[in-house]
């Protein structure tokens, strides 16, 4: 019983102790200005590789001018049991990215997945669901105040049939759960641009109409809404051209929303092999939409989930990224560059 009280303890302070990504004098004056590009280029982070794999931080500091963070923000990160937070791993990225002068985006501040125990498994009502939502968004909005450029306040929310995804904060709220979170987050951080994150929506689909039907609702309602993200996790097999992508961000630009590409990566199905010409199909996927960006002014950015294939969470087999298990730049690196040159 002492021993494993014991073994409770350390591990308790393991993950309260703060942690930190030691970055060379040599490399941090490698990284690029932060408006060194013509839109930022962001990358999401996870401290482990950062820490343990040197081609992992130095592509990140070397060659992206934003950070996220991967699962740090999350909420079962944050917070795994109740009251007790555990800081350290977000603080390293935030850290990180004011050392060296980069935007921070956050990630992600109301989900219905990556949830402690805790709140999944216990029933709320209406009252007890708001002050829950409000509660975790002002801890953490909060603390991060003032480095925060982009939130993703609410993440996820629709069904691939454009309606609104059945949850426990929908079961306590319905829609309005949505409408507390950016109250409660543009309260706690006023200068963070509030951001609604979606998947599947790059494209026309019933998906992309509940979005732009969603973010309408929201504006009637006076909801504090600044941007949409479209994650965009691609494949090589379906490229989505510029023109497609402009036509994207005129219908969301229409509602008065900025657009920011949150999750870019290009699966690779592990049956193709590794071909030149197969690089060069990921490499202009990944340009084309950096193209399409930068000839629009609501589109505020670029950011892609992960930075080297090593650590990318849809496996090294899928090759989804610009950098590959050992750092090595791919063509969708340097074709990334040409694109975002100012
Ligand atoms: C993913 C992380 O990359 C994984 O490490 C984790 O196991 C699951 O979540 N959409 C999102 C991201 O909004 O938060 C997800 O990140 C990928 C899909």
């Amino acid at each position: 019983m002492i021993a494993l009280a014991v073994v409770a303890a350390l591990q308790e302070a393991s993950q309260t102790r703060p942690v930190d990504i030691p970055v060379g004098a040599d490399l941090a004056e490698r990284a690029p200005q932060r408006d060194s590009l013509a839109r930022p280029l962001g990358a999401a982070v996870a401290v482990a590789p950062a820490r343990e794999n040197a081609p992992y931080l130095r592509r990140l500091v070397t060659g992206f001018t934003s950070v996220t963070a991967e699962n740090a923000m999350k909420w079962e990160a944050l917070e795994p049991r109740e009251g007790r937070f555990r800081w350290p791993q977000a603080d390293a990225i935030v850290d990180l990215a004011d050392g060296l002068g980069k935007r921070m985006r956050g990630h992600t501040l109301i989900w219905d997945q990556q949830l402690p125990g805790w709140v999944r498994e216990r029933e709320w009502d209406a009252a007890g669901a708001e002050r829950l939502i409000r509660d975790h968004v002002r801890r953490v909005a909060g603390r991060y105040r003032g480095r925060i450029a982009q939130w993703d306040v609410v993440n996820e929310p629709l069904d691939p049939d454009g309606s609104l995804t059945p949850n426990l904060f929908t079961a306590a709220l319905g829609e309005r759960y949505i409408d507390i979170a950016f109250d409660e987050a543009r309260r706690a951080d006023p200068d963070a641009r509030l951001f609604l994150n979606e998947l599947g929506s790059e494209r026309p689909s019933p998906m992309q109409d509940g979005l732009v039907a969603l973010v309408k609702r929201l504006e009637r309602r006076g909801v504090p809404i600044d941007g949409i993200g479209l994650q965009n996790h691609a494949n090589v097999t379906n490229p989505q051209s510029t023109r497609q992508w402009l036509a994207t961000f005129e219908r969301f630009g229409d509602l008065g929303v900025d657009v920011e590409i949150t999750e870019m990566d290009v699966v690779i199905p592990p049956k193709l092999r590794t071909t030149p010409a197969r690089l060069r199909t990921q490499a202009k996927i990944y340009a084309d939409a950096a193209r399409a960006c930068r000839r629009t002014p609501v589109c505020t950015g670029l950011t892609l989930w992960g930075v080297t294939d090593r650590f990318s969470w849809l496996t090294p087999q899928r090759r989804p990224l610009p950098y590959g298990v050992d750092g090595d730049a791919k063509p969708a690196a340097r074709a990334l560059m040409r694109a975002l040159e100012p």
